[in-house]
């Protein structure tokens, strides 16, 4: 109920969305329950990934309707505090949240059978990126089935089932394309070594795969550790500066050069770079009847030469797919915690390698992405402190033969 008392809590927000963006900590608007289906979250836990980034210092994303700054940050963990009468979800369930809301438009079918992620007017709006606040505040509200439950065995790392159900969302498009022949996939390639690279690397091992991983970190970062210790194959990429074959360099001068040098093609390649001359270049890089999943966002006005008939020529002699994908819908995000759980138990603390930096809501205006080594956490509530925080009634198990 509203009763006119606006409570105010603390939010990290870019402000001045349209001139100089910058961040800053200041107080928002504390939510309340208004429909019966409605749930109210205190926040636990945010992740930071390449598009906080984007928002931070691109034109990339945008404040809702009428404002000039956006609360960031949609990967969450957080833990229910109240729900409406009608709500599914009840006080102490852990939960994640879905990033995207339906356009409103009747014409739009996607939209109208709950697959926002495919919304074909664009007037979709993203929590946190697009239209609407995010996360990195105290708690959040929304109805009941924007929420998705989070096993508490799955606590610590919750907060990337959001990234996880990016994978998740193109690893179900893949499987439906190849259904036009028959495919064995045996080898990917994941470009870029980025939480999403991880991830998707960790999803390629999980699915049987070899995965090699391209990407500029040096040989003996500790992206490349995380790759071999899942026994992928990390190939350190040379920057774009020095990229066009410079003499003397032991390694590959490029992308195609090292993909050339291999004894067998790629079935698959996940782009998680968002560096668009590379989506191109894996299009040749590419083996015959493979797909390539284009997941990396580019907001910049990058112009580039591109070999289009022999780019052309190859995708059509080798029957390539190249598919672009974007967000996920809920049953993504549930395959996406199973799949999770699969990793933690097959690579142990391999999640605690990934997250290298942990801050609090305080420290977010003083980030620098260029610092950060994979990923950065932000930690609203104390991690020692979320265990009695959520004392879920009942424990969601996900599973899938995934
Ligand atoms: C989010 C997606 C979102 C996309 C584009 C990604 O970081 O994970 O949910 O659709 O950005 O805004
Ligand atoms: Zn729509």
């Amino acid at each position: 109920m509203n009763t006119g008392h606006e409570a105010e809590m603390k939010a990290a927000k870019v402000i001045r969305m349209n001139a100089g963006r910058q961040i800053a900590v200041a107080g928002h608007r504390k939510p309340e329950l208004e429909g019966p289906s409605d749930v109210l979250v205190r926040i636990l836990c945010v992740g930071l990934d390449g598009t906080d980034k984007e928002i931070i210092t691109t034109p990339y994303g945008w404040p809702p309707e009428g404002e000039d700054e956006l609360v960031f940050g949609h990967e969450m963990l957080g833990v229910v505090v109240d729900a409406g009468k009608q709500a599914g979800l009840r006080k102490g369930d852990l939960v994640t949240m879905i990033v995207r809301r339906p356009c409103h438009d009747p014409a739009c079918v996607n939209c109208r059978n709950g697959r926002a992620d495919y919304c074909q007017t664009g007037a979709y709006t993203e929590r946190g990126i697009k239209g609407a606040h995010g996360c990195l505040t105290e708690y959040v509200k929304d109805e009941d089935r924007y929420f998705v439950k989070i096993p508490p065995a799955c606590m610590a790392y919750g907060m990337l089932a959001e990234p996880q159900s990016i994978l998740e969302k193109v690893w179900d498009e893949v499987q439906r394309i190849q259904q036009r022949l028959v495919w064995e996939p045996k080898r990917a390639l994941v470009l870029g070594s980025g939480p999403l690279g991880l991830l998707a690397a960790l999803t390629a091992r999980c699915l049987g795969l070899d995965v090699h991983v391209w990407s500029m970190d040096d040989k003996t970062s500790p992206e490349a550790r995380i790759v071999e210790r899942i026994g992928g194959t990390y190939q350190q990429a040379p920057s774009p500066s020095s990229a066009s074959g410079e003499a003397g360099r032991e390694g590959p001068a490029s992308l195609t050069d090292y993909v050339k040098r291999q004894q067998a093609p790629f079935d698959l390649i996940w782009e998680c770079t968002g560096f668009s001359p590379l989506a191109f270049e894996a299009m040749s890089a590419l083996g015959p009847n493979g797909v390539l999943a284009l997941l990396g966002i580019s907001s910049g006005d990058r112009k580039e030469d591109v070999p289009a008939d022999q780019l052309n020529l190859g995708m059509v002699l080798h029957n390539k797919c190249v598919i672009g994908s974007v967000n996920a819908a809920r049953k993504h995000f549930e395959t996406g915690i199973y799949r999770l759980q699969q990793m933690e138990e097959r690579y142990p603390g391999i999640f605690r390698s990934i997250v290298t930096e942990r801050i609090t809501l305080a420290d977010v205006p003083n980030i620098d992405f260029g610092k950060v080594k994979i990923k950065t956490l932000v930690d609203i509530v104390p991690e020692d402190r979320w265990a009695e925080m959520a004392k879920a009634a009942s424990e969601a198990a996900y599973s899938f033969s995934v």
